[in-house]
């Protein structure tokens, strides 16, 4: 059996044809491929405005700056997510401050993040960055009420739910992403993403002015004036407002992340069923402690069990050319986080969850042999 990841890419000849057209054009960056990317992206999400940027990361920095974060600030977020969710806080001078996850949803638990926000009587959290772990979405609009009661801001980490969706409490499906709640959105198109661009992010947001700031901040803070161009008498004129970032996509991954998107809900459709698979397959075996549930609007990017012996069963797997995951350790556990003072037990749910999770195979083009492979070499590993 050839290596089985956890995730991958599924690159079409259509894909490589648009990457060739934009190869052969005027335009290698800042052509017109990133406008037809971020409008396209803006109506898969439903919401107003996306912007193209060069990660996911520099879609977090560049909302934390948006949202403006200072030294002194407090941003709540969950341990268990990519370290990026948190770091955007530091980039900023800002402190994270995390919340206990549910070990149902493995999602970051919103009693907890009210007890902080009830403890913090200086007013220090401005924010909160729910992640929409393994591709399920949060209930943004419990997250927006609690915000409004506190003051606070919301950033929508959805790098794993591009097309996933909740249900809101009148039964309207809130995409990821859509801007409805949260005041930004960031997602990723890294490889092992459903839209995968080589590296690659987008912003998205229903607020005209972030949407402006945003622009100015991904290209230096230099704005594009054209009657000042006029006015100064020069051809090649630009003005720096503040101090920004080169964080552009080019135009070759923005034609192959738009290329993506064209496909990007027959590839949710395959996630599912992949995931029903692993929910059946799985129903009756004792030696799993839980799983990813199946939830209408989960996009799953990640399918999760949890098991007793993780490290060994990694291991096995991996001898056997399945290279399974452990998506996350905890973000307070990093060297980085325990020097500002985190440490161990500081969050039982989410360390828990972390000793036994492990992220199966998931991908669109996962061959049924190979989906049968996985879960038969599982079985074999507890029945030894
Ligand atoms: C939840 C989450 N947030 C942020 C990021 C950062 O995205 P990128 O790798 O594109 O910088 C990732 C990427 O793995 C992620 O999984």
């Amino acid at each position: 059996m050839k290596k089985i990841p956890y995730g991958r890419q599924n690159i079409t000849k259509e894909d490589i044809s648009s990457v060739v057209r934009v190869l052969e054009s005027d335009w290698l960056t800042q052509g017109p491929s990133i406008k037809i990317f971020e409008d396209a992206f803006a109506n898969y999400v439903s919401s107003k405005y996306a912007i193209a940027v060069s990660n996911g990361t520099a879609a977090l920095h560049l909302n934390a700056m948006a949202m403006g974060i200072k030294p002194g600030d407090k941003v709540i977020t969950t341990p268990i997510t990519f370290v990026a969710s948190a770091n955007c806080v530091r980039y900023c001078g800002g402190e994270v401050v995390f919340a206990d996850i549910d070990p149902d949803s493995y999602l970051i638990d919103i009693n907890n993040v009210r007890e902080l926000l009830e403890k913090d009587t200086k007013g220090e959290i401005k924010g909160i960055i729910p992640v929409n772990l393994a591709g399920q979405s949060v209930d943004m609009e419990a997250f927006r009420k609690l915000a409004d009661e506190f003051g606070c801001w919301i950033i929508e980490d959805a790098c794993h739910s591009p097309g996933g969706y909740f249900e809101n409490s009148v039964g309207d499906k809130i995409k990821s992403g859509s801007g409805k709640y949260a005041d930004l959105a960031i997602f990723s198109f890294h490889p092992v993403k459903h839209i995968a661009a080589g590296e690659g992010g987008m912003i998205t947001t229903n607020d005209e002015s972030l949407y402006k700031k945003i622009l100015n901040l991904r290209t230096h803070g230099i704005q594009q004036d054209y009657s000042k161009r006029i006015y100064n008498n020069s051809v090649w004129y630009y003005e720096m407002q503040e101090l920004g970032f080169n964080y552009r996509l080019t135009d070759i991954q923005a034609a192959l992340g738009n290329s993506q998107l064209q496909r990007a809900d027959e590839g949710l459709n395959k996630r599912k069923r992949i995931a029903k698979m692993y929910n059946e397959y799985f129903k009756d075996k004792n030696y799993i402690k839980g799983h990813s549930k199946f939830v209408e609007g989960h996009a799953y990017h990640l399918y999760i069990i949890e098991v007793d012996n993780r490290d060994e069963l990694l291991l096995y797997l991996r001898g056997k050319n399945i290279f399974v995951q452990a998506h996350y350790i905890p973000v307070h556990l990093m060297p980085y986080y325990r020097y500002r003072g985190w440490k161990e037990n500081d969050f039982p749910k989410a360390e828990n969850y972390y000793s036994k999770c492990m992220s199966l195979p998931i991908y669109p083009t996962l061959k049924d042999d190979e989906f049968n492979y996985v879960t038969e070499t599982i079985d074999n590993f507890f029945l030894r």
